[in-house]
């Protein structure tokens, strides 16, 4: 295909889940982030200029935001001429990436258009011009991950223009069930509250997120060495540290012990947490717990991060 033809682009954006290390990330400690099968898909179509078709359901702050975001990715490419749709199956505002997705899904049709390549540091450089627009000042952990599409181990040095990430490889699938429990606060301002506590007692602080950033080494070597016990037991400290934050909330507590008392091996919450959001649980097996859940009307889905899949699956959900 000619790579300035636009007549049929199509990019995905995936979601993405912190394992381990949210918001600890945001002052530099490394994180552990896997990207989930579900996602942002954006279309793009011949147009004399660049420009973003923004659903009408969205309220007008959303708009204008989204607007300047696409402004910016738009800019980064040379403004190419394509009319840029998209859609997702990604639950919204639930800490899952969906804005970190739809970033990487816009910036990899605008890219293709623009006739480059989009190799993964290109479209992670394109959106992150989006993801700074929506977030103010985020690490860069959720459209890095939606644009590497593996497990990583991901840092941001605090000034540093760009994170480093590295790939984890697991010799085991590593399976989570994803649920949502309840409405949660915009991580905006979820980070924004955090930022002020830190800045007010720094030194204490500062040792939880230490301790959080150690927790997701840990946790990334559980992984590589096959040892999901060790890997769910990581997740569970790091859920009480995130609570001492004050980063949890009774709806999003009482998920995780239920993930526990069904048998996860580890669980926690995952995002920017707040009122809600969602809660992960690492499992062996995956499906009975789904089902269980999903007969009590509990929003629920499950995916594999990484490791082995079963021949033919490109992922759970
Ligand atoms: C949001 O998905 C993760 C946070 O750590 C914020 C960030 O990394 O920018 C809460």
């Amino acid at each position: 295909m000619d790579t300035n033809d636009t007549s049929s682009l199509t990019g995905f954006g995936a979601g993405k889940v912190i394992l381990l290390g949210e918001h600890s990330v945001v002052y530099g400690y490394p994180a552990l982030a896997g990207p989930l099968s579900r996602g942002v898909t954006a279309k793009g179509e011949p147009a004399n200029k660049c420009q973003l078709v923004i659903p009408d359901a969205l309220m007008p702050e959303q708009r204008k935001v989204l607007k300047a975001a696409f402004a910016r990715a738009m800019a980064a490419c040379g403004e190419p001429g394509v009319k840029v749709s998209f859609d997702t199956d990604l639950p919204l505002s639930m800490g899952l990436g969906s804005s970190g997705a739809l970033s990487v899904a816009c910036s990899r049709v605008l890219l293709q258009a623009a006739g480059r390549k989009g190799t993964a540091s290109e479209v992670a450089a394109v959106a992150w011009e989006m993801e700074q627009e929506f977030h103010g000042t985020p690490s860069g952990v959720d459209h890095t991950t939606s644009a590497m599409e593996q497990l990583i181990l991901y840092r941001r040095k605090p000034g540093a223009e760009q994170g480093r990430a590295k790939v984890v490889e697991s010799p085991k699938a590593v399976k989570l069930v994803v649920v949502m429990a309840g409405a949660r606060s915009p991580t905006k301002q979820t980070v924004g509250a955090l930022r002020e506590r830190q800045k007010r007692w720094s030194e204490r602080y500062q040792r939880i997120f230490r301790e959080i950033g150690l927790l997701a080494s840990e946790g990334a070597e559980a992984v590589e060495e096959g040892d999901l016990e060790a890997l769910g037991d990581v997740m569970n400290v790091n859920h009480g540290l995130l609570a001492a934050l004050g980063l949890s909330s009774p709806g999003l507590d009482d998920m995780v012990h239920r993930l526990r008392n069904m048998g996860a091996l580890g669980a926690k919450l995952t995002g920017a947490g707040g009122d809600g959001g969602a809660v992960i649980g690492l499992f062996q097996d995956t499906g009975p717990v789904v089902h269980e859940l999903t007969r009590l009307g509990i929003r629920c889905f499950d995916s594999q991060l990484a490791g082995p899949r079963a021949e033919g699956t490109r992922g759970a959900a």
